[in-house]
């Protein structure tokens, strides 16, 4: 049975980027015309998946109210001749069953993962971080590769990697390369936020992931790490000490990771949806330009 069912993690706090974050998930920050877990539930639906356990938390309802039907304001955008501006709402009719969960405590990325046992139970699934964008216009098809190579190798896990510049290694999980194949690497660990000197490569792990359900009884296992939070990456490790087989695989170059949970990640992230915007590109350019051209000049 193909995988359909991903878990997309949203509650956390958001602390980089406060003050953005005190009441306003960084998941809903606006990249370009759309929040960001618009563009991940897009992208999610392409790639074949059908139902998405959002897991939130305190100050998140935003992210519910996104994505409900607004039938008010669909009779008031009829009712006052702005019918062009329905087509802006047609991402309420994706075909994606909503499910939320509620992380209780911010106990960490891993600890997130776990409260969608309940509804995951034995089933493979995806895990999509709601922070993160995959390539602009979020067309990606990485997920569904993904989830093609874990049913063809039977693997445990699959997860995507983006090299990083070295002195970046600091801020993510990183791979430790086992044996090289044509399109995947066998992982042989997985290390969070190592020291430069340290790294066991430049590999980042890039927020896209796919697990057999055993994922939960490691991450049941996993004490708190790093930060004091329940790490994801630390049970994945775990899980590949004790013969689990995790592949991974690396973004092509062409579909960046946008991470939406510090400000310079942010920034750029904004600048180039604005920039490659279909309907107001070309006028961003125009000005972008000219700015640049003033404030060096
Ligand atoms: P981050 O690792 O960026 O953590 O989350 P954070 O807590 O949101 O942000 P900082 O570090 O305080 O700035 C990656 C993804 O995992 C979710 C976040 O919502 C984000 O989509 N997450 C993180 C949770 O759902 N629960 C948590 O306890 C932590």
């Amino acid at each position: 049975m193909p995988v359909d069912l991903a878990v997309v993690p949203v509650a956390g706090r958001g602390t980089r980027m406060l003050p953005i974050t005190k009441s306003q998930p960084k998941e809903m920050l606006a990249v370009g015309t759309k929040p960001v877990v618009q563009y991940v539930a897009e992208e999610l639906e392409q790639s074949g998946v059908r139902r998405m356990v959002l897991v939130t938390g305190p100050g998140k309802t935003a992210i519910e109210n996104h994505f409900d039907i607004d039938a008010g304001l669909i009779a008031a955008l009829r009712e006052n001749g702005q019918e062009s501006l329905l087509n802006k709402l047609a991402f309420e009719r994706m075909q994606l069953e909503y499910i939320y969960m509620r992380q209780r405590r911010q106990l960490g990325l891993g600890h997130a993962i776990l409260c969608a046992r309940p509804v995951v139970v034995e089933q493979p699934f995806v895990v999509a971080l709601g922070d993160s964008i995959i390539g602009v216009h979020a067309e990606s098809k990485i997920v569904a590769q993904m989830t093609e190579l874990f049913e063809q190798q039977e693997a445990d896990g699959v997860i995507a990697f983006e090299r990083v510049p070295r002195s970046e290694v600091v801020h993510y999980g990183i791979a430790d390369v086992g044996a090289e194949r044509d399109n995947y690497f066998e992982l042989a660990d997985l290390v969070e936020k190592p020291g430069v000197d340290e790294a066991p490569s430049d590999l980042a792990v890039a927020a896209r992931y796919v697990f057999k359900a055993e994922l939960f009884d490691y991450l049941e296992k996993t004490g708190a790490g790093k930060g004091n939070e329940i790490q994801l990456t630390d049970a994945i490790s775990m899980w590949i000490r004790d013969g689990g087989r995790v592949l991974g695989v690396q973004l092509d170059a062409s579909e960046p990771r946008f991470d939406i949970g510090n400000f310079p990640s942010y920034f750029r992230a904004f600048f180039e949806f604005a920039a490659c915007d279909p309907e107001h590109g070309e006028e961003f350019r125009s000005f972008a330009r000219s700015y640049l051209d003033e404030a060096e000049g």
